[in-house]
Formats: structure tokens, sequence, C-alpha cells
């Protein structure tokens, strides 16, 4: 694969997914390019995590594409996906819980037989997640539910991944926690990776991101910097709780 500095990381070009004869997805075009933070926010049902789950490849598409690096990957496997590295963390974090905090990470690294590069990244994780160092061998179930997060996130990073996919990461989190682990997605940012953020905590999402699509019934509506829609009386209205 050769990158092309100005084409996008992911595109999704009509992208559409139905479960049964149920349209969930219907239509939408994306862009990410590298390095940079993007937000998908809106309503219950809105179809994000189908879509960031056929970006990851554990959904079929029903029309449209994907390209990654500038391939159609749509029908590239989700265990290749991670290999090429498109990592999700999935809504409700998918950690397991009988497995040892240390199991869990490892787990990330299932595709790589880079033996000291996976050390390596290990010892970067804990750095960045020291919270998540002191616990290795504390079975993942007992955790609390930022440490379970903050573990699921550790996970993805353990695939090296080029493109992070979090869904709902301040999902059922006081605000604290909340503000910790979006300071752990930034400094994950910071470090190169491109991540395409869910969230229906909006006004923390466009925040933090520097662009943002707002998904409504299958469709992105409405798409801009982090600022502007911040600003966007009806983003305002429909997400922030703000009078019309
Ligand atoms: N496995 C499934 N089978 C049938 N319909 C589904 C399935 N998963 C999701 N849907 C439907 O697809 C639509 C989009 O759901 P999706 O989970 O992508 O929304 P979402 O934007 O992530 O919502 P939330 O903010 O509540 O997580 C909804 O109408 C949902 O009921
Ligand atoms: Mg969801």
């Amino acid at each position: 694969m050769h990158t092309n500095p100005v084409s996008p990381l992911l595109q999704l070009q009509g992208l559409q997914i139905a479960y049964g004869g149920i349209q969930a997805v219907k239509g939408i075009d994306l862009e990410l390019f590298k390095g940079e933070l993007v937000c998908l926010i809106g309503a219950n049902g809105a179809g994000k995590t189908t879509t960031l789950n056929a970006i990851a490849g554990v959904l079929p598409l029903a029309g449209g594409e994907i390209r990654y690096n500038g391939d159609r990957i749509n029908a590239v496997p989700a265990h290749k996906r991670l290999r090429q590295g498109i990592a999700l963390v999935p809504e409700g974090r998918g950690i397991f819980t009988r497995l040892t905090v240390e199991e869990n990470l490892r787990m990330g690294a299932y595709t790589r037989t880079d033996k000291d590069g996976i050390e390596a990244d290990l010892e970067k994780v804990y750095t960045m997640l020291p919270r998540v160092k002191e616990r290795l061998p504390q079975v993942a179930g007992t955790l609390s539910g930022g440490e379970q997060q903050m573990v699921a996130i550790g996970r993805a990073l353990l695939s090296r991944p080029r493109l992070l996919l979090l869904d709902e990461p301040s999902m059922g989190l006081a605000p604290l926690v909340v503000e910790k682990i979006f300071e752990v997605v930034q400094s994950v940012a910071k470090e190169g990776v491109t991540i395409l953020l869910v969230e229906q905590n909006a006004n923390l999402a466009l925040e933090f991101a520097q662009r943002g699509y707002v998904m409504e019934s299958g469709k992105v509506t409405l798409t801009g910097s982090g600022e502007s829609l911040l600003a966007d009386p009806k983003v305002r209205a429909a997400y922030l709780g703000e009078a019309a």
C-alpha cells in the first residue's frame, strides 16, 4: 500500500447497512484524514454503532463502499482489517471479564508476531494508563467502569492501530472519569492515531474533535468543524438540550 498524503485514510461512500430488510444506515458519506480526531454524534438509534461495526468489518454492507488507505475493503474480513490497523473499542467495552487485565491487553495483540514490538507497546500503554498498570493481575470483571474502559482502549492500542474506532467511551461513567478517558483519547490522537469517536455526549465530543458528523435516522444531516457544530442552533437544540 502506498499513501497519498492528500487522500483520506478512511472514506465511506454511499454506505448502506441493513438488518434483515430494515435499513439502519441509508447511504452515508464520511471522510477521515490521517491524524484527525473526528466525532460522530446523534440520538439513540441513529446508526452510529452500526456504522462503526461496518467499518471494523463485523457487519456486512448492503451498498456503497469503504476505502481504507485508498483500497476498497468491503470484502476484507474483520481480523484482516485489524491487522491492517483498524481497531474497534465496541459499545459496552467488550472486555473479557474472567481474564486478568494483562491477559485482556495481550489479547489485543493476537494478530501480531513481533514479540519485542508487543512488549514495547505494553510499556507505552502502561505509561499512558498508569491505573491499568497497577491492576495487571486483577480479574477484569471486578474493575470499575472507568478502569474497564481504559483496559478496552489499552487492548485496542496493543494491535498498534492506525485507525481507532471508539464507540461511546463515556457511557455510564461519572464526569471526572469521563474527563480522564477523554484525556487518554487525546493523548492517543497526539501519538498520530486517527480516531473516529462515537458519542452521545455531544458537547464533550465536539469540544475535543476537530470535525464532527451528525447522524439522524441512518443519514448524515450535518458536518463541520467541532466549533461550528457546537455553535449550530440545530445541534444545540437537538443534542445540547437548548430550546430551538
Ligand atoms: N442486531 C440488530 N438487529 C436489528 N436491528 C438492529 C440491530 N442493531 C441495531 N439495530 C437497529 O438499527 C438502528 C441503528 O442502531 P445503532 O445501534 O447503530 O444506533 P446508535 O446510533 O448506535 O444508537 P445508540 O446511541 O443508542 O447506541 C436502530 O434502529 C436499531 O434498532
Ligand atoms: Mg450505539
